[in-house]
């Protein structure tokens, strides 16, 4: 234990104490909660339909203490049975909950925020016995934060019908938390889900579900409709039944990047909404000109708090080379005076490790980095040995390439790095897979920002960390997971837009009980609409897709031959190429494919793109996106009502032209609703304004709308222009640079638009198009590393592709599972447009001397 624990002899003094300065103990009393323990024990059941339930398996198993490895009350294994009971509870509830008024459901969550405070301190004290961190952290910060989330939400429930008057809410959402903040972030799931009329099964992490169950005690106590909230306890397998429950909506998943990769592969395809909020490995980035001692209260409140067992730890410390020495120096010496200790010790600042399993993890971790040559440092005192802890620990001389330098050790564990220029910070920030937070350090504001809006990341903390509000959203980039959670953005990954839901309302109210659920169980197959339509389509053109093989050789594209003086002249091929880097370019795979028109007769050739040409694309993308994510708002609407323009003045041809592919008699609409969609884009281009969010922090919360990066767009089938354009233009009017496969049977429109491009001042592989076999090329976007995010809307099949094959960079996907009118603006543009082409980062600044 540290060396400045009280001394117990009575001899000592006041003297003495004002010498060693020691901390006495301050211990939190157990009592109230061991009794709650006892009153409840020896099993907690599971709460469904607004009952209590034994679990169908008699399986328990128990909760363990950390701080003394021993175990707390026995928890219910949820079975099968048991979850189609939560999901049916919550499915019958559903109905009338989203249907109650706005005001209503507000009067419920305020309910549940009063009694949250009201039972603060059992709710603290469960908390740190069953996770193990400090009583300090659960009283100060878990605690009200889950009470602040549930006010903050009841006034969105408030508002929602004046704010977001055209959404509604998905349905049934499973909720899967860890075991790290247990009753936060059920609160950061279940508030915002009620608020928008969802109902809800939640199950928290094996090691921790106590106060989840407590939790479920108050939502009985404040009289909430049965079945709109249902708790159940289990382990992985109890998650894996709630997300492959057909019957359930939406999945919203915290932990690991491992099972959150799982959970997207097993979703793919089902037209099933998630969020996933994973792992990290966010940088702390200190300048020379930082407050030296300020970083270092913030290197501890950024890696030791809740024993490093935060997905946005700030676990890798970036020092700027000239005062490295300085910083670990003064690093060193406020860790030889951390206490780590019992939890409920109020002057213990680092509390005990969630499981053995953990514990492992982590001195395994710690042991590779010292193979890998990394120069290991902790505090001279031990740990206390009756539980599982772990003292804090200091990486130095770590290579940027090594594993503990790359991994999410989970754990009180840094890893300590230099940089010489601000550039060098923001590379090696980068070097990494995750992308949830990051701590900037310095003086100079302008630095500050500047490097903050560099780093890949959805929350940016500026000369601080660890801040968490409920008014601001909080989630991923790149492999750290997709979706927000808190403040307004948090709200639409609860909600759908009106006429969608209308898709879900169809199977929802015809029919008997059992009708209703076996109509719901087909619910992929609502989307066959869609695939009815594709297959409708692709029917019309049924040689529209030949591989290889089949590929035609003698040219068809000018079918029209031209006579002159009765002779006939050859038709001038004209097969178009590929559009990559602002040229056209022969397809790699040197094939050509047949497209036909309405009637089946052929229309011309495209090239057959392929791997390579895709790869080619992205890169060019790639180099594009720098300068056009720079590019400012205005100068990118003069570039799309130009593009609107030429194409305007192009309207005839480009009409006739959609009717030979696919004989629609409204192809005049569909270039006019183009020229439409352009000019809407062009007007948000500058437009899509972030917020300034009222957080809890002294200061200021940007919310700033950042592009994807590349985009892969699989456009939909049936109308080849405007589809095509109502997915291009958003992502370029928001900064993004795009690979775009057109229609697979009607391509012709997108490359009649490569002159439409390279005559409206587009730079050079902002937008780049390869035609040619749909799905092949889909699942070549969604495979690649640099494609930060890919929206699917050619077909069911397709989409599905598209989310199994994203879930290895874990890319944000959008593949919307119902159908929608193009013609309709309300349908084919818009915010979701919007939504979907930025993602959002929170930069918080603190203001005063
Ligand atoms: P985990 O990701 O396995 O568990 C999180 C939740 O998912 C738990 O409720 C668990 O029961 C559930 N779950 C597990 N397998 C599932 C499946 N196949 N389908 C559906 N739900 C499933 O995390 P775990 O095992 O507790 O910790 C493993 C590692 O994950 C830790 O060492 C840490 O590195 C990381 N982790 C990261 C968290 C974060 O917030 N980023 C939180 C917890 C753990």
């Amino acid at each position: 234990m540290s060396d400045t624990t009280i001394p117990t002899s009575t001899t000592t003094t006041i003297v003495d104490l004002f010498d060693s300065m020691a901390y006495g103990p301050a211990p939190e009393s157990a009592a109230p909660a061991r009794d709650w323990l006892a009153a409840h024990g020896p099993h907690l059941g599971l709460y469904i339909g607004g009952e209590w339930r034994a679990p169908s398996s008699g399986e328990y198993f128990p909760s363990v203490n950390p701080a003394t490895g021993q175990p707390l009350i026995e928890v219910a294994q949820a079975a099968s049975d048991d979850v189609d009971a939560a999901v049916a509870a919550a499915r019958a509830a559903f109905p009338a909950w989203s249907a109650t008024p706005g005001h209503v459901r507000a009067r419920y969550l305020y309910a549940l925020a009063r009694q949250i405070q009201k039972h603060s301190r059992l709710l603290a004290v469960l908390e740190s016995l069953d996770n193990g961190k400090p009583i300090r952290e659960t009283r100060d910060i878990d605690i009200p934060l889950v009470a602040r989330h549930f006010y903050h939400h009841a006034g969105w429930a408030q508002l929602l019908a004046d704010e977001l008057p055209d959404m509604r809410s998905l349905g049934v959402v499973g909720q899967i938390i860890p075991w790290n903040f247990p009753l936060l972030m059920l609160s950061w799931k279940i508030a915002p889900a009620l608020a928008t009329g969802n109902t809800v099964v939640l199950k928290p992490a094996e090691f921790t579900s106590i106060t989840a169950v407590a939790f479920a005690e108050i939502v009985q106590s404040i009289g909430l409709p049965p079945g709109v909230v249902n708790i159940i306890t289990g382990d992985g397998r109890t998650g894996e039944l709630i997300v492959n429950h057909p019957d359930v909506d939406k999945i919203a998943f915290t932990g690991s990047t491992d099972v959150g990769r799982a959970i997207r592969r097993a979703t793919a395809g089902t037209g099933k909404r998630l969020s996933l909020e994973l792992g990290g490995k966010s940088p702390f980035v200190v300048f020379d000109d930082a407050d030296l001692d300020s970083v270092v209260e913030g290197v501890v409140d950024a890696i030791w708090f809740n024993q490093g067992q935060v997905c946005c730890a700030g676990s890798r410390l970036l020092v700027q080379e000239t005062i490295a020495d300085a910083l670990l120096a003064k690093l060193r010496a406020r860790m030889e005076k951390l206490r780590v200790g019992d939890p409920l010790d109020k002057a213990v600042d680092i509390g005990a490790i969630i499981a053995p399993v953990q514990l492992e993890k982590i001195q395994r971790l710690v042991a590779q980095g010292v193979a890998e040559g990394a120069h290991c440092w902790q505090p001279s005192w031990s740990c206390p040995t009756d539980g599982y802890f772990y003292p804090p620990t200091l990486f130095t001389e770590v290579a940027p390439s090594s594993t503990i330098a790359q991994v999410e050790i989970f754990g009180p564990v840094l890893v300590s790095m230099t940089f010489r220029t601000p550039a060098e910070a923001v590379a090696l920030a980068n070097n990494t897979a995750y992308g949830l937070a990051a701590s900037v350090w310095s003086e100079n504001v302008n630095l500050a920002l500047d490097v903050a809006r560099k780093i890949q990341a959805g929350t940016l903390w500026v000369n601080s960390t660890n801040l968490f509000d409920a008014a601001s959203g909080f989630g991923g980039y790149r492999e750290s997971g997709f979706g927000r959670e808190g403040g307004r953005e948090g709200l639409n990954e609860y909600l759908q837009p009106a006429w969608e839901s209308a898709h879900t309302d169809a199977t929802e109210t015809a029919g008997t009980p059992d009708e209703h659920v076996a109509a719901v169980r087909e619910k992929p197959l609502a989307a066959n609409g869609h695939t009815r339509t594709a297959r409708r389509a692709s029917a019309a053109a049924p040689h529209a897709a030949p591989t290889g093989d089949s590929a035609h050789a003698n040219g068809h594209a000018n079918a029209a031959a031209i006579y002159d003086g009765g002779i006939v002249i050859p038709p001038i091929d004209r097969t178009p190429k590929l559009f990559i880097g602002g040229k056209q370019v022969r397809p790699d795979s040197g094939y050509s494919r047949l497209i036909l028109d309405a009637a089946g007769q052929p229309l011309g050739e495209v090239g057959e793109g392929n791997r390579k040409d895709i790869r080619n694309a992205v890169e060019a993308a790639h180099a594009a996106l720098p300068g056009w994510s720079a590019t400012t708002g205005h100068a990118r609407a003069q570039i799309l009502y130009y593009i609107a323009e030429n194409l305007s003045g192009r309207a005839a041809e480009l009409a006739a032209r959609i009717t030979a592919q696919t004989g629609r008699p409204d192809a005049d609409t569909e270039v006019e609703r183009s020229v439409e969609r352009l000019f809407t884009y062009a007007a948000w281009a500058d437009k899509y304004d972030g917020a300034v969010h009222s957080t809890l922090m002294r200061g200021i919360t940007l919310a700033i709308h950042e592009p994807v990066g590349v985009l892969g767009l699989i456009c939909p089938t049936e109308y080849p222009l405007l589809g095509f354009v109502s997915l291009v233009a958003p992502a370029v009017a928001m900064g993004n640079a795009v690979v775009a496969v057109p229609s697979a049977s009607h391509p012709l429109s997108a490359t009649d638009f490569y002159s439409i491009l390279e005559t409206s001042d587009v730079p050079a592989g902002v937008v780049n198009i390869i035609t040619g076999p749909c799905d092949t090329l889909a699942k070549v976007l969604a495979e690649h590393d640099d494609v930060g995010g890919i929206w699917s809307f050619s077909s069911p099949d397709t989409s599905r592709l598209v989310e199994l094959a994203s879930a290895g960079n874990m890319k944000r996907t959008w593949a919307p599972p119902h159908p929608r009118d193009w013609l309709d603006s309300r349908q084919g543009a818009g915010h979701e447009f919007l939504r979907e082409a930025t993602q959002v980062k929170n930069i918080w600044v603190p203001v005063g001397e």
